[in-house]
């Protein structure tokens, strides 16, 4: 009886994990016969973002749609120029292009010389479903062990084709004795990043312990998209203070990296936020080419957000002098849940 009745305390307190699952595959759903384009706005947030922050602000226009940036959830700590906002923008502006061509608003990205807009402007033509329409709703960063099979020659190819984008180069690993030397790179960026109290605070400021919370906010970290089991509130703040450690995060990425078939690596060809926007295009597209192979994907960043390791990560691919942008592992594993969008309403400018 008092078990019960603790479990249902509990419950009530975390959400459950079916309404999660609901919420998380109505914002999936195929859009509206005919489509609309708040349809098309829905599929473009459903791109890839750094810590789930959603920083972007669209408006329809007279035959255009705008994709702005949203300073107001910059994440300074982890992102202090704005890298990853503008990576992110560039992800979902290719989930943006793909699905408005797909639905019958063929058209072209342009970028603002100073990258602080994109618009994706409507041109007559005849409306081609892009076979990376149907991985938009199913691509996640599953961070996760992969399976360690390997990913065949035919499909490697095919990956760096689809992401092949101007301004970008993009190198993949797979390599063994290199996959080991990134390793010791993400090992040891991940130990700087975790003694850092002020990337610690914002990442706590964005993981959400459970259903509720992810539910309520529509945005950040859900434990469970990690593989973490899903708590109360203030017993997950506890938990993560207390048991999320350098040691146990270092085996984990470890682990993880070791299990993966490869590593992609991206760069722009400059350090400008035009040129971060085309690396996140880039990026989208492998993670959705990926999703239509049945190839899993997760990003192990850290060699490029702790600033002194991206010289050494530009050694290892080849690219000595440049800037490496996103570090993005692949494979075979199973699917975890899906992480969360807030609304249309709530990214749309009127
Ligand atoms: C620029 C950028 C940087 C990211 N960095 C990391 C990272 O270092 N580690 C990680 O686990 N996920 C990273 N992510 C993945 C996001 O956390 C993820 O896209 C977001 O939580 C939404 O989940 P979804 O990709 O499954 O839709 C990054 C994504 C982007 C676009």
């Amino acid at each position: 009886m008092v078990l019960a009745a603790g479990a249902t305390a509990w419950m009530s307190s975390t959400g459950s994990m079916a309404d999660y699952d609901a919420y998380a595959e109505s914002l999936r759903t195929a859009p509206a016969v005919p489509p609309s384009m708040r349809d098309v706005i829905r599929y473009a947030t459903l791109a890839a973002n750094s810590h789930n922050t959603q920083p972007w602000r669209f408006r329809i226009g007279n035959r255009f749609i705008e994709i702005a940036p949203d300073v107001s959830r910059r994440t300074p700590a982890v992102d202090p120029d704005d890298h990853h906002l503008f990576v992110s923008l560039g992800c979902a502006a290719e989930n943006l292009a793909i699905a408005a061509t797909s639905l019958g608003w063929p058209g072209e990205l342009q970028i603002a010389p100073d990258g602080n807009l994109i618009r994706y402007a409507f041109v007559n033509g005849p409306t081609i479903a892009s076979p990376l329409y149907a991985a938009i709703p199913k691509r996640q960063s599953t961070r996760a062990e992969y399976d360690r099979r390997s990913v065949p020659a035919a499909h490697l190819a095919l990956l760096k084709h689809t992401a092949d984008t101007a301004g970008v180069h993009l190198a993949i690993l797979t390599n063994r004795a290199d996959i080991d030397r990134l390793k010791e790179q993400v090992v040891a960026a991940n130990s700087i990043q975790m003694a850092d109290m002020a990337f610690m605070r914002e990442l706590k400021q964005w993981v959400r312990f459970n259903p509720r919370s992810a539910m309520t906010s529509g945005d950040g970290l859900f434990s469970a998209t990690s593989g973490n089991p899903a708590l109360p509130d203030a017993i997950g703040r506890f938990a993560f203070e207390r048991f999320f450690n350098a040691r146990s995060e270092s085996d984990r990425c470890a682990r993880q990296v070791d299990s993966s078939s490869g590593v992609a690596v991206f760069a722009g060809d400059r350090e400008d936020k035009a040129h971060w926007i085309m690396v996140g295009r880039a990026c989208q597209r492998f993670a959705l080419t990926a999703t239509s192979l049945g190839i899993k994907v997760a990003f192990i960043n850290q060699p490029v957000e702790v600033a002194r390791f991206r010289a050494d990560l530009a050694g290892l691919v080849g690219i000595a002098g440049r800037r490496p942008d996103i570090v993005l592992r692949f494979g075979y594993g199973a699917t975890l849940p899906l992480s969360l969008r807030r609304p249309v309403e709530a990214v749309l400018t009127r």
